[in-house]
């Protein structure tokens, strides 16, 4: 049996992890061949391979980033896409694909199952946003990189008397920065699940002033001020369509400063959060996503994406993991209240 397998949509550490399981578990266990495509559904449309086998694997659990590239092609807004994927398949003599992605990597799964394309798929964004999954891999890494950050941008704070807004990835669920703001102590936090009042912001900025410390507000990039969106740069698109990051941080910090008089700064992590190695709990969740997903293969179960629930990984069909996505519940939100100020 020859397997494909390919990466697509923002990278995320762990997704070399994922590759190295299932290329370990197809090929040691099972006597596969596994295809790998470059550069996500680009490589299935165009044909793009990359020789993956156990020396290809062999030093690349630690290693950030993906080996095969990434890409947000979509196949369905391509004339004639998953004809042509049907084409490379077969000309290949791929039998099955196993697609590691978020939401568009997997709709497009889903997609291609119900076009009579066996595709098993394994969940894979650091904003945890992905419903059916109790987890996704690379989630933890990017909340550990925000944390240690805000560690950091604490003691600079203190010694300037500066407000710190610091702007953590998360176009529509405030996941990391719920819990990079819990884990790093902030004194503000702000998700995209809950517009924010400005003048509440400035309130909660100035009663840790007034106890002589400096505040540290965590805002998801996707957060928006009460009926302001139109305020905010974060909304703009740039040219391949995908929001611009780097709006809501910046603009608050001047709001911070023109409202209390204090000196205030921005910091945008941006992409350090989906850089580099990934943490212990990334790697095992990410390995054993990939050995269950050449468990489906194995069993021809397709349609269906691996997910964490609890601690066990269960199968879930791609309908229901790409339904919808996971925010954050405001309840959670409201425990993190206690702390702000
Ligand atoms: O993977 C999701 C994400 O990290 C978002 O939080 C962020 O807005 C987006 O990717 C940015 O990705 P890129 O710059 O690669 O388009």
């Amino acid at each position: 049996m020859r397997v494909g397998v390919l990466t697509g949509g923002g990278d995320c550490p762990g997704l070399n992890a994922v590759i190295r399981a299932v290329v370990r578990k197809g090929i040691e266990g099972h006597g596969w061949e596994i295809v790998g495509f470059r550069n996500g559904w680009q490589g299935p449309l165009e044909g793009l391979t990359k020789p993956i086998g156990l020396a290809e694997v062999e030093d690349i659990l630690t290693r950030g980033g993906t080996i095969l590239g990434s890409s947000r092609t979509n196949p369905y807004k391509v004339d004639g896409g998953p004809e042509k994927i049907r084409q490379t398949l077969s000309e290949l003599k791929v039998d099955a694909l196993i697609a590691i992605g978020g939401e568009d990597t997997l709709g497009v799964a889903k997609r291609l199952t119900d076009d009579g394309i066996g595709v098993v798929g394994v969940p894979k964004t650091i904003d945890n946003d992905l419903g059916a999954t109790d987890y996704t891999f690379g989630f933890d890494t990017a909340v550990h990189i925000a944390t240690e950050s805000i560690d950091r941008l604490r003691t600079t704070a203190e010694s300037h008397h500066r407000a710190l807004v610091v702007e953590v990835m998360g176009r529509h669920a405030g996941w990391i920065a719920l819990h990079s703001g819990l884990a790093g102590g902030a004194n503000v936090i702000l998700v995209p699940e809950r517009p924010f009042s400005v003048d509440k912001v400035i309130e909660w900025v100035q009663r840790r002033f007034e106890r002589q410390f400096a505040p540290i507000i965590v805002v998801a990039e996707g957060a928006l001020p009460e009926g302001g969106a139109e305020l905010l740069a974060s909304g703009e698109k740039d040219a391949f369509g995908h929001v611009r990051l780097g709006g809501v941080g910046t603009w608050l910090a001047e709001e911070i400063a023109a409202k209390t008089g204090k000196e205030s700064r921005a910091v945008v992590l941006g992409h350090t959060q989906r850089g580099g190695t990934p943490t212990a709990y990334d790697r095992v969740l990410a390995t054993r996503f990939g050995l269950h997903a050449v468990d489906a293969v194995a069993d021809g179960d397709f349609g269906v994406m691996v997910a964490l629930r609890g601690t066990d990984i269960v199968r879930v069909k791609l309908a229901e993991a790409t339904a919808e996505l996971k925010t954050v519940p405001l309840e959670r939100y409201a425990e993190a209240e206690i702390f702000f100020g």
